[in-house]
């Protein structure tokens, strides 16, 4: 647990990093720069497994009948919106399974950004959502959150097409990009596996976990 970038997020109230022992062995993996793009790509998926569980913890229930072999028996089943996962292209794909795998009715939206390695700022290239994306609430996966801009332009996006109830969820996000995220849009929760203090001089995270991109589907 990086202690100075946890006091930088002191009182943002709707940031939570997760401290499961699971997924801070598996991140650790996953930074190793000596593991294969094979097992990272198992671990993002493992990972974002995981972090499902807390990510929807606060989805709604309703109760209602059903028959056990025994007998009658009051149960409890989801209610509310139906979910969408918003994977930002490229690197929240390796994020999609994982999460598929808890709640497997979920629609699928992708958001094509790539940061242009001059400016920094998100491109947008590609855009395809579920017609009825304002009724879903809507969980955005990406594995890092660095400056916050690609983040904040598919947030942005979603909240022009009418969704209302946005989460984030990514691995590592750094200090800068949890600030301008929560900053812009304090209604969006973010989640994450761990919180990096700084970013370099090309804005990658330190000590992050590399390019999580090339890193997913081995381009480098
Ligand atoms: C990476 C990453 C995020 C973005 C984070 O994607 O997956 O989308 O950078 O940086 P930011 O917070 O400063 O915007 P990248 O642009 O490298 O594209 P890729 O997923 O196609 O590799
Ligand atoms: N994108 C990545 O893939 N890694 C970083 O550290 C920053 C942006």
């Amino acid at each position: 647990m990086n202690h100075s970038a946890i006091e930088e997020i002191n009182g943002m109230n709707n940031v939570f990093i997760f401290d499961h022992p699971l997924i801070q062995h598996k991140i650790s993996l996953m930074r190793d720069k000596h593991t294969s793009t094979k097992d990272f790509r198992d671990l993002a998926s493992e990972v974002a497994m995981l972090t499902c569980y807390e990510v929807t913890r606060d989805l709604p229930l309703e109760s209602y009948e059903l028959e056990t072999p025994i007998g009658p028996c009051q149960a409890k089943r989801l209610a509310g919106k139906k979910l969408a996962l918003i994977p930002i292209l490229r690197a929240g794909l390796g994020m999609v399974d994982g999460m598929l795998r808890m709640i497997p009715s979920a629609k699928v939206g992708h958001v094509g950004l790539y940061r242009d390695p001059e400016t920094v700022k998100p491109v947008e290239y590609y855009c395809k959502l579920p017609e009825d994306i304002e009724n879903r609430d809507c969980i955005v996966l990406d594995p890092m959150l660095a400056t916050g801009g690609s983040a904040l332009a598919a947030v942005e996006f979603l909240k022009n097409r009418g969704v209302q109830n946005i989460r984030f969820v990514c691995l590592i996000a750094a200090v800068d990009g949890v600030k301008k995220l929560h900053e812009s849009y304090p209604d969006v929760p973010i989640f994450c596996a761990a919180l990096d203090e700084k970013l370099n001089d090309h804005f990658y995270i330190i000590p992050g976990l590399g390019d999580a991109g090339d890193r997913l589907f081995g381009t480098k």
